[in-house]
């Protein structure tokens, strides 16, 4: 496990694929575009089956092709 800052808003270095993203209470500061951006970059992220956790006060409202709700604040990317 690799601890690092990463401003979301920016180039991230890493590559992926992630078998998790937790992003928890951070979305909230952002617009929805940018949020819109931010999740589809998540997405591209996750391995097939990855999970994605948010907080529990956030709600995803387009979700992108692959995401499935699973669970209060629980998304899964399809395999
Ligand atoms: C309400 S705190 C949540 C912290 C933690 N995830 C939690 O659930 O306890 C919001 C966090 O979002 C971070 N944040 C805000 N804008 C960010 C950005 N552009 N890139 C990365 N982190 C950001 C802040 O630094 C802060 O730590």
């Amino acid at each position: 496990m690799t601890f690092k800052q990463l401003n979301l808003l920016t180039d991230w270095p890493m590559k992926g694929p992630f078998d998790a993203i937790f992003c928890r209470n951070v979305m909230i500061y952002f617009d929805n575009p940018t949020k819109a951006r931010l999740v589809s970059r998540f997405q591209e992220l996750l391995a097939p089956g990855g999970w994605l956790y948010i907080g529990h006060s956030e709600t995803l409202l387009d979700t992108g092709r692959s995401l499935r709700l699973k669970g209060p604040t629980t998304y899964q990317k399809e395999g």
